[in-house]
């Protein structure tokens, strides 16, 4: 008896399962699809009232059985299940066949532009939505009045609807008595409406139009492949910058030197896991890794950010001749790691609109909305403000007090590296501007995605900026590069100077 019981539950969960796979969890707890329900808010319930009505609801002069209204708390816009303020909502198309027409009588549903045009040109107008032909169970097809037979529905299911060809060709759909719309066996969709279409000259004809899929389409074209080899390179000229920050040994025992090499770690890794976000098929990756993957991207490349804000810091500092201690370093440092990872953890949770940030149908932001705008580009403007009032800071500084009464050699290496760092800081600036102009420009052209040449060409020139200003403009680098010219003697830097001075 008990195995009796646990094996139908079993097959009950599997078939619940097998339901919400099937995408739609809503008919496994309500009486009919959401497609088929209206609002029925300001209703009246007959259950008070006893006798025949017994609970039925009443609305616009039509009784809905009890067991066709359910309370729902979401809506489905767009395919998407949307959280809304709990209403009643009934099976209205279970009472009645539904015919759901795009536009008010008199106007077409524009393609292009997306919604209701009242027609141009001279010519007959379009139908009205009174009669229609149908074709009824004994196969015999009739103009009858909707209003008769039918539930009308005047809405578009989904912002953006299209139509269905074959060969470029509109083909003929039957509404059949029982509100069902086919073509030679083939059922249209439920989420459709009608739209009239202009045969010839003389005459209209009704034309279902379906949701078109909302999924982004993948693509993996030259653009891709030039962005993920842009990518490469400014991998390979970070990696140089850090492996020659490495070798440096005066630049190896300075926090400068350190944060140098953090910054470009990060760069490195936030690179890696673009282009590899850049060249794979979200469907092909796993729904864990499709957030993952994008939060520890955000993760490194804010961070990235974080560290120049701080190096920026760490040089004002220096020219008020603070010395600064391995302490006072983490003590920093620690911090805009921690508020970093809680940025990127609290981004891989969020929602934008319905949906999450990241998951769903693309595994980086969706350039379709402006979400990256606010929680990666705002961030990084953040980090920008906090380091170019810190340089600001710095020049008054220099200005104020031309002969600072620290050491002279140790004020030229300072001076030496304020000049490059922020010959870096600027390019770096000026990519990510490019980045933001370039998708505010791709999002107003509704492009579907965030790349386009220039943030390829601007990536590489990243790379390049990073060669030239952090190893070509910094002395103590040049001095050591040429100490190992001369003599491959590796571990001398000419101007290096003791860790406890920083
Ligand atoms: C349902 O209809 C009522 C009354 O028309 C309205 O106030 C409410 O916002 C509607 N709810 C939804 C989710 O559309
Ligand atoms: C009224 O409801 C009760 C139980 O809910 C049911 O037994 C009865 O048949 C209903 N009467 C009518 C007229 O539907
Ligand atoms: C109420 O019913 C009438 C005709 O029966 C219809 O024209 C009208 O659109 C309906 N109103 C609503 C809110 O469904
Ligand atoms: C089909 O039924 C309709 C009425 O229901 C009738 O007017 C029509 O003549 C019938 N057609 C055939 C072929 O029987
Ligand atoms: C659709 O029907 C019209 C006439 O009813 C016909 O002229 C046209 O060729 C048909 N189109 C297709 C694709 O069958
Ligand atoms: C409606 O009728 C058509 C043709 O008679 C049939 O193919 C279709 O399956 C029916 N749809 C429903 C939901 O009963
Ligand atoms: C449609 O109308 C235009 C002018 O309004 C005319 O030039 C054209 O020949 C007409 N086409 C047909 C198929 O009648």
């Amino acid at each position: 008896m008990s195995l009796a019981m646990s094996t139908s539950q079993f097959w009950l969960i599997g078939w619940q399962l097998l339901l919400i796979a099937a995408g739609y969890p809503e008919e496994a707890r309500h009486p009919c699809a959401f497609i088929d329900t209206a609002n029925i808010t300001g209703g009246y319930n007959m259950g008070n009232l006893g006798g025949s009505l017994n609970g039925s609801y009443v609305y616009n002069w039509t009784v809905i059985p009890k067991e066709l209204v359910t309370a729902y708390d979401f809506v489905i816009e767009n395919g998407i299940r949307v959280p809304a303020a709990r209403h009643l909502r009934a099976c209205v198309c279970k009472l009645r066949p539904c015919v759901r027409f795009c536009c008010p009588a008199g106007q077409l549903y524009e393609l292009q532009r997306r919604r209701c045009v009242a027609p141009t040109g001279d010519g007959p107008q379009p139908p009205g939505h009174s009669h229609m032909t149908v074709e009824l169970h004994n196969g015999s097809r009739l103009s009858i009045e909707l209003r008769a037979r039918f539930s009308v529905h005047v809405e578009t299911p989904c912002d953006h609807m299209r139509a269905l060809t074959k060969d470029s060709v509109y083909l003929n759909w039957t509404l059949h008595e029982n509100g069902s719309i086919t073509h030679r066996e083939h059922l249209f969709t439920k989420h459709y409406c009608f739209t009239p279409l202009r045969v010839g000259n003389s005459s209209w004809n009704w034309q279902p139009l379906a949701c078109a899929p909302e999924k982004l389409h993948f693509a993996l074209g030259v653009r891709e492949w030039t962005y993920a080899i842009c990518l490469l390179i400014c991998i390979i000229s970070m990696f140089i910058v850090l492996i020659v920050h490495l070798m440096c040994s005066g630049m190896r025992n300075s926090f400068y030197g350190v944060a140098i090499k953090a910054y470009t770690t990060c760069v490195i890794f936030g690179y890696a896991l673009l282009a590899h976000l850049t060249l794979h098929d979200p469907a092909n990756l796993s729904a864990a890794a499709c957030r993952v993957i994008p939060s520890l991207a955000l993760l490194f490349l804010v961070l990235s950010f974080y560290i120049l804000s701080f190096i920026s810091f760490k040089l004002y500092v220096s020219f008020h001749g603070v010395v600064f201690t391995k302490l006072m370093f983490w003590l920093i440092f620690g911090p805009i790691v921690l508020i970093a990872v809680g940025w990127s953890v609290f981004v891989g949770f969020s929602y934008y609109g319905a949906k999450l940030v990241f998951g769903g149908d693309t595994c980086w932001f969706d350039p379709r909305n402006w979400s990256i705008m606010i929680y990666f580009f705002a961030p990084i403007f953040v980090a920008c403000a906090i380091s170019g009032f810190f340089y600001l800071l710095t020049l008054i500084r220099i200005c104020d007090d031309p002969d600072l009464d620290a050491e002279k050699s140790f004020e030229s290496l300072e001076r030496n590296r304020l000049k490059s760092f922020w010959k870096f800081f600027t390019y770096t600036a000026l990519t990510y501007f490019v980045c933001v102009c370039s998708f505010a420009v791709n999002y107003y052209r509704e492009e579907r995605s965030h790349l386009n040449y220039a943030v390829c060409f601007g990536t590489a020139f990243h790379g390049f900026a990073a060669l030239y200003a952090l190893i070509g403009k910094n002395q103590q680098i040049q001095h050591f590069l040429r100490r190992i010219d001369e003599n491959n003697d590796e571990d001398t830097c000419e101007n290096s100077v003791p860790m406890s001075i920083y």
